[in-house]
């Protein structure tokens, strides 16, 4: 089976967050399986220096209103295909914003076109089937289906995050292409204007999303952000499929980051890592717990909690390192407890892949307290990695964390702590619990053995999103 998978981002081309991760590793992930992914990205200028020269396969003289063609190269031995239009996709700064910040006043047009050469080429190139990746290709299955109809392929909208909508103004509308009848609640309208992921959410045959809790709370006002009642409306068509981990990117044995590799079984190689990252943040050398952050800086990290309780953590014994980037006032507010706390509050505001690989290599416990995580990837690194995740009990942070009850732990099965509320109460209490655990080196050590030993890798995910891919492809 051929499907065009269409995404925004994709390691190690770019990245700004998961769906990086998610949509770098699927092809790979779907291949034992006899799905061949073609993956379709935008032409930033990084992806478009890694493609070289590639192959023109397709050009249009006017793509809403730009010039672009389409180059076919490869991303890590997988088919790859690129929207070449640089008067939308090359410029400086990121790939939704400028270098400041602000998203380019284009988005809309930018992720239309995407959406709509995407469409069109899993028309021509025969494609059985098309996966869309979050609001930045949610036109491309309404495309589909309100351009190309019985020719058109199935197709799968996958929701990574809720949060982003991609919402747009009713003016755009004509520029779309679209025919009229798409101006509708079942097509793209959405609140007056044009929503992009609701468009895809209509469209497709399949929504899924990145864990099976996550599906659950999209049903409910609280985390379905007014979608809540087109995703109850589609009942069984809503699934979640759990995110895996890239064990070739991430595997504590094999890390290329770390100054020491080690297993489950010589986890006291970490030590080794533990006062590289003490150094690496001026920490104090000492060895009680060292929590770590690695996350984008917002409200849905519950970042702003996390900042009140970090007097409590330092108080009992705790350290922390941080990296991360977003919100100003986060960032001064955690800036100020790090005066505060010289020695024993590290930061790093920005973004370092290799860092992030160091501190789940060398830190003790990973703190994820988000007031919604649709699968959070993090939390699955700290448990590959021996670094036990401390986590809010929501989406995939439920789904993949193993709370250290006493009947988990006199079972052995623990591999963190889940705490319920994201409130300054109850995360000091999990950071206390986690330190009161820490200090039982061997009841620490079974956790951290627990989570290394648990399976997340793609292998069951992958054959989750071939079975859907049949399902859909067949019906
Ligand atoms: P989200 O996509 O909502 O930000 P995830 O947990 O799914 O959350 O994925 C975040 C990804 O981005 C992980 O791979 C994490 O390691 C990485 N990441 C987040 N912030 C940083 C940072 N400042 N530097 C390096 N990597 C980061
Ligand atoms: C989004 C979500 C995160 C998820 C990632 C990959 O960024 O916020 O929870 O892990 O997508 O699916």
């Amino acid at each position: 089976m051929r499907v065009l998978s269409v995404a925004s981002e994709a390691v190690p081309l770019v990245k700004t967050g998961g769906l990086a991760d998610v949509a770098g590793a699927l092809p790979a992930a779907l291949a034992p399986h006899g799905v061949e992914l073609t993956t379709l990205l935008p032409g930033y200028p990084a992806v478009l220096k890694a493609l070289g020269k590639g192959k023109a396969v397709h050009s249009w003289p006017d793509l809403l209103g730009q010039k672009a063609r389409v180059l076919a190269g490869s991303l890590g031995g997988q088919p790859l295909l690129v929207l070449d239009a640089p008067s939308l996709f090359v410029r400086e700064g990121g790939p939704y914003g400028d270098a400041g910040g602000q998203d380019w006043a284009d988005n809309w047009q930018r992720f239309a076109a995407f959406a709509r050469a995407a469409a069109e080429l899993a028309v021509m190139q025969e494609f059985d089937l098309l996966h869309a990746h979050d609001w930045q290709a949610g036109l491309a299955p309404a495309y589909l289906r309100f351009l190309h109809g019985a020719k058109a392929p199935p197709s799968v909208m996958t929701i990574h995050n809720m949060a982003f909508q991609g919402h747009f103004g009713r003016e755009i509308f004509p520029a779309l292409g679209l025919p009229a009848e798409a101006w509708s609640m079942t097509g793209v309208e959405y609140h007056g204007g044009v929503g992009y992921l609701k468009a895809g959410m209509e469209a497709a045959n399949i929504i899924t999303t990145v864990s099976p809790s996550y599906a659950r709370e999209i049903r409910s006002a609280e985390f379905g952000m007014g979608l809540e009642g087109l995703i109850a409306s589609r009942g069984a068509r809503v699934r979640g499929i759990v995110n895996g981990i890239d064990p070739a990117e991430w595997n504590p044995a094999s890390d290329v980051h770390a100054p020491a590799q080690y297993s489950a079984a010589s986890l006291a190689r970490r030590r080794t890592n533990k006062r590289a990252l003490e150094a690496e943040f001026g920490l104090d050398q000492d060895d009680g717990p060292l929590f770590i952050v690695v996350s984008r800086l917002t409200w849905q990290k519950g970042m702003d909690v996390a900042v009140e309780v970090l007097d409590h953590l330092v108080a009992n014994g705790g350290r922390l390192a941080l990296l991360g980037s977003g919100d100003a006032a986060l960032v001064a507010g955690l800036s100020a407890a790090a005066a505060r706390h010289p020695g024993r509050i590290g930061l790093k505001i920005g973004y370092d892949e290799g860092l992030s690989h160091r501190m789940q290599a060398g830190g003790d416990a990973i703190l994820v307290p988000s007031r919604f995580e649709p699968c959070g990837l993090t939390q699955m690194y700290g448990l590959a990695y021996g670094c036990v995740p401390v986590v809010a009990r929501t989406g995939g942070l439920a789904d993949t964390v193993i709370d250290a009850n006493l009947a988990a732990l006199a079972a052995g099965v623990a591999t963190g702590i889940v705490f319920t509320g994201v409130t300054q109460m109850s995360l000091a209490d999990a950071i206390s619990r986690a330190i009161s655990l820490y200090r039982q080196p061997g009841v620490w050590k079974t956790m951290q053995r627990a989570g290394m030993k648990a399976d997340f890798s793609w292998a069951s995910s992958g054959a989750l999103y071939a079975q859907l891919y049949q399902e859909v492809v067949r019906a």
